[in-house]
């Protein structure tokens, strides 16, 4: 038995908070009743009609993907470029991305139909940390470095504390590649961060997501979260 509002929320209807309005609304029955008690639990038999329109129940599913650059991180592109659905032609629920990595950097990006999950995840306050690793134009100083963990000002404001570590460099070429985690989601913030130093990014991935890696997964390949990662994950939001 699962509670009215998150069935709503994982049919993909609308988030839990909205279906919870929903309902008190009086806009939700379940076997032909209106039901406007919150926290109704229902089965998997039950039929629930949102505004009249019978839900699709869909049974929720978690991936871990390792995106190649090149893929638009949505589920569908109005250019018709390669979106990272399309790595998934066998999955029935509709998945979508948690979050976003930007068409050109690779790296772990997980996916569900579990809205609230999502949600969860993407919300600023849990603080979830993004490990990456960048390839840039230029061999920042550890100076430079400490600036990047401090919180370096962008046109959005100034970031928040982060970790970075410079990992190799190549005197020659005058590349550095340096490790930078960061909880912070902004758009495309990894590479302004650097940018704002004077450092262009040429290659980005996202090697690290919370506690998980992309071990055993080459790009373009995906496996499904385990039910204690998705706990795991889940717990991040009440500590
Ligand atoms: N920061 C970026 O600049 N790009 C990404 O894809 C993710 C984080």
């Amino acid at each position: 038995m699962e509670r009215l509002q998150k069935v709503i929320a994982q049919a993909g209807v609308t988030s839990r908070r909205k279906a919870e309005k929903l309902i008190e609304e009086g806009q939700v029955k379940v076997n032909g009743q209106v039901i406007r008690e919150l926290g109704t639990k229902v089965s998997p038999s039950d039929e629930i009609e949102v505004n009249g329109v019978p839900i699709d129940k869909e049974e929720p599913i978690y991936f871990l993907m390792y995106k190649p650059s090149g893929v638009i991180s949505s589920v569908k592109d109005e250019k018709g470029r390669k979106v990272v659905t399309d790595y998934f032609p066998e999955v029935e629920q509709r998945i979508f991305p948690i979050g976003r990595l930007d068409y050109d950097t690779s790296g772990l990006l997980l996916l569900t139909n579990d809205g609230d999950f999502a949600n969860i995840l993407m919300h600023p306050k849990y603080n979830v940390d993004k490990r990456y690793i960048a390839k840039v134009k230029g061999i920042p100083s550890k100076l430079e470095l400490r600036t990047l963990e401090k919180g370096i000002q962008l046109e959005d404001g100034k970031t928040a504390p982060a970790k970075a570590k410079l990992k190799s460099l190549d005197k020659k070429k005058q590349t550095a590649i340096i490790e930078l985690i960061i909880h912070e989601g902004r758009n495309r913030q990894v590479r302004r961060m650097f940018e704002a130093l004077g450092y262009p990014v040429q290659k980005l991935k996202r090697e690290g997501y919370a506690f998980l890696d992309l071990h055993g997964l080459n790009p373009g390949e995906s496996r499904t979260l385990t039910p204690h990662e998705i706990k795991q994950l889940r717990n991040l939001a009440v500590t």
